[in-house]
Parts: C-alpha cells; sequence; structure tokens
C-alpha cells in the first residue's frame, strides 16, 4: 500500500530478495505476457547476476563490445551457456536511432527492453532529454513491456523514483537497495495487467523467504519515514551544494569535466568530451581521478576510486561532513595535479 500511494502508476507489486531476483522475474513476466522471447538491454547497464543480462556491464572491457554501429554482447565471466546470448540486443545508452532501429528489425522477437533509468553503475549519467519516454513509445507501439531497473534509483532520487524524477511510467519497475535500506528486500511491479500473468499455471514466481516478515517491517519502517519526512528533499539540497562545490574545485583547478547524475546518485568524469553512455569513458582520465580519490584517503576521507561508481549520499551525510569533504577534496585536487 505505501509503495502504491508513493510511486506514481504502481498497481502491483510482488515482493522478492535481491534485486536480481526482481530483475530476473520482470524479464521472466514480460516473457510470459507478450509471448516473445528476445530483449534489449543497454551497455554499461547492470542489472544483477542472473545469467541472461550478465552481458556488456559497466565492468566489461569496452574493446570487447564491437563497433558501435553493430555491437557485440560481452559476456562477463565464464559459466553462462552459449546460447544465451542469442536472446539479447546489447545497444548504446541515449542513441536514440539505434534503440529505434533494433526495435523496428526486431520487434516480433523483443519482448522487453530492461533498462536503469540513469546509468547507476556509470557516474549516475542521466538519460538525455526525451530518451526514457522514447522508449516508451516503442514499447507500447511494438508490444514490448517497459521495464526500469530502479534497484539503485527507487526510494533515492525521490519517494516516486525515476518515474517521479523522470516523469516516464515503464509497465515494471525493479526495486532493491533503498527500499530496505541495509535489510533483504526487493520487489518488481507495476501494471495490473502485465503482473497477472505471474500465478495460476501462468508465469512462475517463488521463493522461500519472499515477503519475509522482518523484512517487511524493515521496508515498512523506511517507506514509513520516507513519506512522513522530505528525507530525499533534503538530501538532494545538500546533494547539490556538493555537486557545486565539486564543479567549482576542479573549474578553479583548470580541470576540464563532467559533472553528472542526480544530487543523490552523483558522480564527476576528468573528460574533455561528452560522456553519454559507457563506451564514451575512453576520454574519461582514470589515472589523475584515482589520484584524486588516494589523496582524499590520505586525508581521512574514502572514496571509492573508480569513477563508475556514484557517489551516494545518505541522511547521515550531514553539512559538516560535506563541507569537510570539500575542503579535502580541494587540497587533494592541488596535490594532484601539482
Ligand atoms: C541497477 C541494478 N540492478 C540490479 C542489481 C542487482 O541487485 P542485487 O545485488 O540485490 O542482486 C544491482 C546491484 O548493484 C544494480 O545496481
Amino acid at each position: 500500500e505505501l509503495v502504491k500511494k508513493m510511486v506514481p502508476g504502481m498497481e502491483k507489486l510482488r515482493f522478492t530478495n535481491t534485486g536480481t531476483e526482481a530483475t530476473m522475474h520482470a524479464l521472466r513476466t514480460a516473457r510470459g505476457y507478450t509471448n516473445k522471447e528476445k530483449f534489449v538491454k543497454f551497455e554499461g547497464q547492470y542489472h544483477g547476476a542472473h545469467d541472461y543480462v550478465l552481458f556488456s556491464t559497466a565492468s566489461s572491457p569496452i574493446s570487447g563490445m564491437g563497433a558501435r554501429r553493430s555491437p557485440i554482447p560481452a559476456q562477463v565471466g565464464s559459466g553462462i551457456p552459449d546460447k544465451i546470448r542469442d536472446y539479447i540486443y546489447c545497444l548504446p545508452f541515449n542513441d536514440f536511432d539505434a534503440v529505434e532501429q533494433c526495435v523496428k528489425d526486431h520487434h516480433n522477437e523483443i519482448a522487453t527492453i530492461m533498462v536503469e533509468p540513469c546509468l547507476g553503475n556509470i557516474a549516475g549519467i542521466e538519460p538525455q532529454e526525451g530518451f526514457l519516454a522514447h522508449l516508451k513509445k516503442l514499447c507500447d507501439e511494438y508490444n514490448m513491456v517497459l521495464i526500469f531497473d530502479e534497484v539503485k534509483t527507487g526510494f533515492r532520487l525521490s519517494n516516486g523514483g525515476a518515474r517521479e524524477t523522470y516523469g516516464v511510467i515503464p509497465h515494471i519497475s525493479t526495486y532493491a537497495k533503498s527500499l530496505g535500506n541495509g535489510f533483504p528486500v526487493a520487489a518488481f511491479g507495476g501494471s495490473e495487467e502485465i503482473m497477472n500473468v505471474i500465478g495460476g499455471g501462468g508465469v512462475s514466481h517463488a521463493g522461500t523467504f519472499g515477503a519475509n516478515g522482518a523484512s517487511m517491517a524493515a521496508a515498512k519502517a523506511v517507506l514509513t519515514i520516507l513519506d512522513e519526512s522530505p528525507v530525499l528533499e533534503n538530501l538532494a539540497e545538500r546533494g547539490m551544494r556538493l555537486k557545486n562545490g565539486l564543479d567549482k574545485i576542479l573549474t578553479d583547478a583548470g580541470l576540464a569535466h563532467q559533472m553528472s547524475g542526480h544530487p543523490n546518485l552523483q558522480g564527476f568524469l576528468i573528460t574533455e568530451k561528452e560522456v553519454k553512455e559507457v563506451r564514451d569513458l575512453v576520454h574519461h582520465d582514470d589515472e589523475l581521478y584515482e589520484t584524486i580519490m588516494s589523496h582524499m584517503y590520505d586525508r581521512g576521507v574514502w572514496m571509492e576510486d573508480d569513477a563508475r561508481e556514484p557517489w551516494f549520499l545518505c541522511e547521515a551525510h550531514t553539512d559538516e561532513i560535506i563541507d569537510e569533504t570539500l575542503d579535502k577534496f580541494e587540497e587533494s585536487v592541488k596535490e594532484a595535479i601539482a
């Protein structure tokens, strides 16, 4: 009930334990609903640890993804049956034409487009204006299910997640991380008509610990706090101050850079060219980023030294902590370029 109240267009929801389980069941549900088998995902996006989605993720080498015009799904690690590759189209994020062409060519086989609404595993890079709406339109037109993987964005960007923040309602969304604020709880849901294919000999969804009492109590507590106080709005204000501060320090230091992401899930890249998707990361200066972060570590602020992992804010990050982070960042940048 709380999720339905907070998330626009949420009609029916089922609980799982992990994000992986949520995307796996969402994919099966889309296949069961459309009676089609293949699906589209975007390069640089991570949807969990089941076989179908372990292709061209944020950690895949770009050199293994083939030409931009004819991408090759890059399998993540061994142990995935070879034929699984036949079910997936991996496309560059934010490329309106590539996805439209793929859908026009193959829509008879494509059950779903699964997308992280922003690149939650690459510095939080956001969708270009109209990109998510473009995906929705294609899905509506060609009998495909649009799945937003909101494992990172859900109950983080805003109470309604990417649906609210970007103003596009997909057919299904998946949730995990922030939903339990540390407890193992996840969910998938959306259109009642689509969710109704589950059960009664239709699409299977099962799991010993699904909707277990401890996780439900945790999720209820989290959602109640979010519903009753402006936690995420306050975070966004502090996040914006952090983002503006980092931006100014990098500008003053004369470093070409790109600030990215929503204030609650943000990042920056050291680059002279715009980064819109994973392949553009070749323009980013990994080494300098790592050096700055190691100087931060020496000063007592432990940041992830891989720029792909966004900076996530939480309620514990007070104004004082943000000020201290900015001070240490300024010193670290100066030391790195000295
Ligand atoms: C966008 C996204 N989807 C799915 C998953 C998988 O979630 P879990 O690790 O809970 O299985 C992750 C994990 O980081 C994720 O970032």
